[in-house]
């Protein structure tokens, strides 16, 4: 029996691959900012619709670099319903943070709790644009503006979604992307970071480099968190047929749900009004952890792993402040992300959705 992994990364035609590769042999330039980057870097702009675009190392640097270069002071208010990355990197650069509950449909930081929230302490706000679904971007901003901080979102997973029409990328001071190989579009390892305000992008750029404004000049204080040819090679390569491939993985989820319509145990994150998903991940959010922990079961006898993701809730961290987030407590309980993945079947699907339905009609009849 061959096993269901929640995810698996997706590759290019490998000519396609060696195409880039032989460029980066024929440049000699390997990382530094090469022509592969560059090139990837406008691409990427283009498409989201945003002035500039910056490559990066990872998401987590992505963000790292995006509180550095906004020069946060006080405390980021931001969502305990993420992956690790969104808190571990603020608490990385010696940021305080806090959080805010999240709405119980589309999973996002919730305004009105943000509102709560919001004091003179806070010198940022950082939402979660969870499994590719927009948060309430029009609350959020009125908030930022009232308060005069800054908004970035961790929009790790939204590569092709879009709401009113753009890319998701285009919205907040900054929006940070992920390109890990788990991730629907990937670059193997890689971050994006994407902005329209040209002093910060000049920010982020000498930032991921040192700090060097030119070879022989800082402009500041940087890490490296540069993007190699190789990585960009592999972006570029994969660009070409993203179309394709979240086509197949919107197709996959109506089949999904065309199933679990009809089961009322299962019930899904509501994708936000204005908002076109791109079939990032799919989550079902069951009615308890015991339910969680006996589908888990059933899957694993049949080969099938998902994964319980965002769980356990950022609250857990040992450097996290206590609050007050009952509904991201709750649902961190009871969500399970199942596979989804260009190249899962129909077959799978159902095979998927069979042991989700025989958990509950064992639990009905005991
Ligand atoms: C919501 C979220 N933020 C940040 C990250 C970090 O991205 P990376 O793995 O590229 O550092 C991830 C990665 O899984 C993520 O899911």
């Amino acid at each position: 029996m061959s096993s269901i992994n929640v995810t698996r990364s997706i590759l290019p035609p490998i000519d396609k691959y060696i195409e880039y590769v032989r460029s980066i042999w024929e440049s000699g330039q390997l990382t530094n900012n090469g022509p592969l980057v560059k090139e990837f870097e406008l691409l990427l702009a283009t498409e989201f619709g945003v002035k500039h675009v910056v490559l990066v190392s990872s998401g987590t640097v992505a963000i790292q670099i995006a509180l550095k270069a906004l020069g946060i002071e006080g405390v980021v208010l931001t969502t305990p319903f993420s992956f690790v990355a969104t808190s571990s990197a603020i608490a990385w650069q010696g940021i305080e943070f806090d959080f805010a509950d999240i709405d119980a449909e589309s999973l996002c930081l919730s305004p009105d709790k943000l509102s709560e929230q919001m004091s003179p302490d806070v010198g940022a706000i950082m939402g979660t644009h969870v499994f590719g679904n927009a948060c309430d971007i029009e609350g959020i901003e009125k908030i930022s503006k009232k308060w005069g901080v800054p908004v970035i979102y961790d929009a790790a997973h939204t590569y092709g979604a879009t709401y009113k029409g753009r890319s998701l990328m285009a919205y907040g001071d900054v929006s940070i992307l992920s390109l890990h190989a788990t991730k629907l579009f990937h670059s193997v390892e890689g971050g994006v970071l994407a902005t329209n305000d040209e002093s910060l992008a000049k920010k982020f750029s000498y930032m991921r480099n040192f700090g060097f404004a030119s070879p022989e000049a800082f402009q500041g204080v940087g890490i490296n968190g540069k993007m190699s040819e190789f990585h960009a090679a592999m972006g570029l390569s994969l660009l070409g047929n993203m179309s394709e491939v979240i086509s197949a993985r919107i197709e996959l989820v109506d089949l999904y749900d065309s199933y679990f319509y009809e089961i009322e145990e299962v019930s899904r994150p509501v994708q936000s009004d204005h908002a076109i998903s791109n079939a990032a991940y799919y989550p079902i959010i069951l009615p308890s952890e015991t339910a969680v922990l006996g589908v888990l079961k059933e899957l694993e006898c049949e080969g099938v792993f998902a994964r319980r993701y965002f769980y356990p809730c950022l609250t857990e961290l040992p450097y996290s402040r206590k609050s007050d987030v009952p509904i991201a407590e709750d649902i961190s309980l009871r969500v399970l992300c199942l596979p989804l993945y260009y190249g899962l079947t129909n077959e799978e699907v159902v095979k998927i959705v069979n042991c989700v339905k025989m958990y509950f009609s064992s639990c009905l009849s005991k």
